[in-house]
């Protein structure tokens, strides 16, 4: 549904130029809420201003539907951008215009009669949980209610993809809940595509069905929540799959591993020396669900007064279903 083709984007500065965006490929299927999360500076905002082709990329595709839009007239890409609804940090309602005047707005833009925005509005504001709200001004509303309306407005002209650069960023944590379940919930019942662009993990977490690790200008990792988090060595599944606080280990041999569904069954410790001459002491763990998948994510110290066999423990943890991380191997076989 989105695809984006080693798409560039460079800004020409007089003392240097700045890759902000370099050779991105991504795809995102119909009805996916994906997220793209990275520090400031990373290149996101302007993946999205490409996206909608607002800044137009340096090189490199970008195909919506079945329409390249690099490659269509100017009418055609007017057109095609209705499809598109934009949530940004802050709504940016006219405070002049009531609630269901500002959700109007992209209709009044293609000359919607007057009685039907309305109708439209309406229906809107109840989607997003604001019924009877309609004819106050956003002066009234709090921070999370502005961001109803941005969002019912970014839904008026009956878009098929729903971009959202940093929706929750300006609001608090319960707040934020809120917004993203709606989020969840509009995206459901229009069957919309998501893109959602965030600094927070927790975005990720509670939100979407796949992600991307955004890193100056370049996509480091991407894919299914659920196959990122069960790959330790990947740096989503560190902050998706968080230890708690724990003391430092000292053993033979430091190992984090992280499997997923079944495997969060398995009693590692046991199960481990059952198949080695080792003792395993689990040092921290942390076990959740993620996008309806359940991980769990260990750190072991595992001694032996032998030498320790690497390999043979690797291969009881792949056999069981775990990634594996090294972290210290001073006992370990040579
Ligand atoms: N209009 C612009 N002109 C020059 N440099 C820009 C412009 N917009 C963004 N940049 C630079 O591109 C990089 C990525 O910026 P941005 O996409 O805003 O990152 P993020 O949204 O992840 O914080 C930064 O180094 C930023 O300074
Ligand atoms: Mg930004």
């Amino acid at each position: 549904m989105i695809s984006v083709r080693e798409l560039t984007k460079v800004y020409r500065q007089p003392t240097r130029d700045v890759v902000a965006i370099d050779d991105i490929n991504l795809d995102i299927d119909d009805g996916e809420i994906h997220g793209i999360i990275g520090r400031s500076g990373a290149g996101k905002s302007t993946l999205v201003r490409c996206l909608t082709l607002l800044d137009r990329p340096t090189k490199g595709q970008v195909i919506v539907g079945s329409q390249d839009l690099t490659a269509v007239s100017d009418t055609e890409l007017r057109n095609a951008r209705r499809r598109i609804g934009m949530v940004f940090q802050h709504a940016n309602l006219l405070s002049s215009r009531t609630v269901a005047e500002n959700v109007a707005m992209p209709l009044e833009i293609v000359n919607t009669k007057k009685a039907e925005r309305r109708a439209k509005a309406i229906e809107l504001i109840e989607l997003v949980g604001l019924n009877g709200l309609e004819d106050t001004y956003p002066a009234q509303l709090s921070g999370g209610q502005r961001q109803r309306v941005g969002i019912a407005r970014a839904l008026a002209a009956d878009p098929d993809v729903l971009l959202c650069d940093e929706p929750t960023s300006a609001l608090d944590p319960n707040t934020t809940e809120g917004i993203l379940n709606l989020i969840r919930s509009v995206a459901e019942r229009l069957n919309l595509t998501v893109v959602i662009i965030t600094h927070e993990m927790s975005v990720v977490k509670n939100l979407c069905d796949s992600v991307s690790l955004l890193d100056a200008g370049k996509i480091l990792e991407s894919g299914k929540l659920s196959e990122v988090a069960g790959d330790v060595n990947s740096q989503l599944s560190r902050s998706l799959l968080p230890l708690p606080t724990h003391d430092e280990v000292t053993a033979d041999l430091v190992i984090e591993v992280v499997g997923k569904a079944d495997a969060v069954n398995t009693p590692i410790g046991t199960t481990i020396a059952a198949e080695n001459p080792v003792t395993v002491d689990i040092a921290a763990a942390n076990i959740e669900t993620l996008s309806g998948t359940r991980f769990a994510h260990y750190l072991l110290g595992i001694n032996s007064d032998k030498p320790i066999n690497l390999t043979g423990i690797e291969a009881t943890l792949a056999r069981h279903g775990f990634s594996v991380r090294v972290r210290a191997k001073q006992g370990v076989q040579a």
